[in-house]
């Protein structure tokens, strides 16, 4: 049935002002015959357009969305379309991984004397979303989380958990940098209430280094506590001054990092949300750390922990009085199988030798990535209503992940603008995930705290480990966290795009 004479669908367009909303009026002036599915709304150029305003759109109800701007090179602002390109994009080869058809959204580029080219692509498009027919509903999806048990994926070094002769000379380090006064303290970890945990340790005297523990309980990430602590340096150094003194210099935030804190810290200092020059970082070669999951699976839940002790790759765990003897292959994170960056790329003090990954090694796509690349769009969509619905929106996910940096200004808070509803709906809570997820994109280091976090054992890392996966394929293998002069891919653009294809819509 033509476009012009069907059942209307709902299709969103988001049409800059100076051009693509110009091609529309001239088309309309024109009196050029065109379907009347679009809704448009008109933005000040494509680089408004969040990613998530055409995700809020799907997840609405849309059956389809366009955007369209000026072309390249054309943009009233110079660059917003360049900068709306990439994350066009990125959003075009995510929607996928939660079951939306990505034929459902375009992009495209028309300029307010092309009238005909409107015409054109909005024919195309709404003919397009109309022989795919109205788009499947997440709150209607068959919720199926049926998740078969995922062998994790190699891993691409010796992992160990033995004592690191290098702790001795980390602990040197440490005591002379307290000694001079010139740190605020230095943040590391402690044994907590038993030998499976590590808690953060806030070293300020010499004396306190001699708590300091490495190994494979130092799970959770000491560099989200840095940018808080660097705050508190200049409020401390701020004690005292009167109006008008001088402002006295902070004293710096000393950190231990294994290689993903380190890959944290660099993240930070790029987005310069901290100084380099208020952090000294003390790092050493990282063999590992273990999922609790996995050893709870293999001792049983609920046991006293009696004594743990690591030795090169054998973990003994006595638990209710039975000695347990596991294999740090068995209980490893998938992260640290995955891990190409064992060292911190950034440091002033180094303890012992680097830990060597083969220059070659490639990580497999994580098990959960390859399950559901395996499904359908449909199941995929299914296993999110599955898996969204254990939510109970504790924000821990958030609240662990160390590059989650505008928490008192979250849009899971927000009240204007209301991206998210404090409704218990699977869209919601599927919608704050993905928000997390976009944001991001190109930022994310892969640490997997988010999913560490979460009480209800929702995989939520996998939104996060796919966009990254798709910020590798468009800009040539980028890893966050590796390179401090590296420019983020999505505060950048390049004129030529060299992996962005230009999209063409049938018929336009
Ligand atoms: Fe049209 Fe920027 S003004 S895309």
């Amino acid at each position: 049935m033509s476009v012009l004479t069907g059942k209307e669908l709902r299709i969103v367009g988001f049409l800059c002002n100076w051009c693509s909303y110009g091609g529309a009026d001239t088309a309309g002036v024109a009196r050029a015959t065109q379907p009347t599915d679009l809704r448009i709304i008109r933005v000040p150029c494509s680089g408004r357009v969040n990613p998530l305003f055409p995700l809020k759109a799907l997840l609405s109800g849309a059956d389809g969305v366009l955007v369209s701007g000026c072309h390249p090179r054309d943009c009233h602002y110079s660059a917003g379309n360049f900068y709306a390109r990439r994350r066009l994009e990125l959003l075009k080869e995510f929607l996928p991984i939660v079951g939306i058809d990505p034929a459902r959204f375009h992009y495209t580029w028309v300029s307010a004397s092309e009238g005909p080219r409107w015409k054109q692509v909005v024919t195309a498009f709404t003919d397009r979303i109309h022989k795919l027919g109205p788009a499947p509903k997440f709150q209607d999806a068959v919720p199926s989380y049926d998740m078969p048990d995922l062998a994790p994926v190699a891993p691409l070094r010796n992992l160990s958990c033995g004592a690191n002769p290098a702790l001795e000379d980390l602990k040197k380090q440490l005591k002379e940098a307290l000694s001079d006064d010139h740190l605020f303290c230095v943040v590391g970890w402690q044994k907590s209430f038993d030998g499976l945990h590590a808690t953060p340790l806030h070293m300020r005297k010499p004396e306190d280094v001699d708590k300091l523990i490495w190994g494979p309980f130092n799970v959770h990430s000491t560099a989200n506590m840095i940018p808080q602590l660097v705050n508190d340096a200049k409020a401390a150094a701020m004690v005292g001054v009167k109006r008008g003194d001088p402002i006295p210099p902070a004293k710096k935030i000393g950190v231990v990092v294994k290689g993903c804190d380190g890959k944290w810290l660099v993240e930070l200092l790029q987005e310069k949300l901290i100084d380099r020059d208020a952090v000294e970082i003390f790092a050493m070669g990282c063999n590992g750390t273990v999922s609790y999951d996995r050893i709870i699976a293999k001792i049983g839940a609920g046991k006293r922990i009696d004594s743990v002790e690591g030795n090169g790759d054998t973990l003994r765990v006595v638990a209710d009085g039975q000695e347990y003897s596991l294999s740090m292959k068995d209980v490893a994170q998938d992260k640290c199988r995955a891990c190409t960056v064992p060292n911190a790329p950034v440091y002033d003090h180094f303890a012992g030798d680097p830990v060597k990954v083969s220059e070659d090694a490639k990580p497999e796509a994580a098990a959960i990535l390859a399950y559901l690349d395996g499904l359908t769009l449909e199941q995929r969509m299914s296993f999110w209503r599955g898996a969204i619905e254990r939510c109970i929106r504790c924000h821990a996910c958030r609240n662990a992940c160390p590059m989650c940096v505008c928490r008192e200004y979250c849009v899971a808070d927000s009240r204007e603008p209301h991206w998210v509803t404090q409704e218990d709906t699977p869209v919601n809570k599927l919608f704050f995930q993905l928000i997390h997820a976009l944001h991001l994109a190109g930022r994310c280091t892969g640490c997997g705290e988010c999913n560490r976090a979460c009480p209800m054992g929702v995989p939520v890392g996998a939104l996060k480990l796919h966009a990254a996966r798709i910020v590798r394929a468009l800009f040539d293998g980028y890893q966050p966290g590796t390179k401090l002069e590296a420019v983020p891919p999505f505060l950048g653009y390049e004129v030529e795009e060299k992996n962005i294809p230009e999209h063409q819509i049938e018929g336009a």
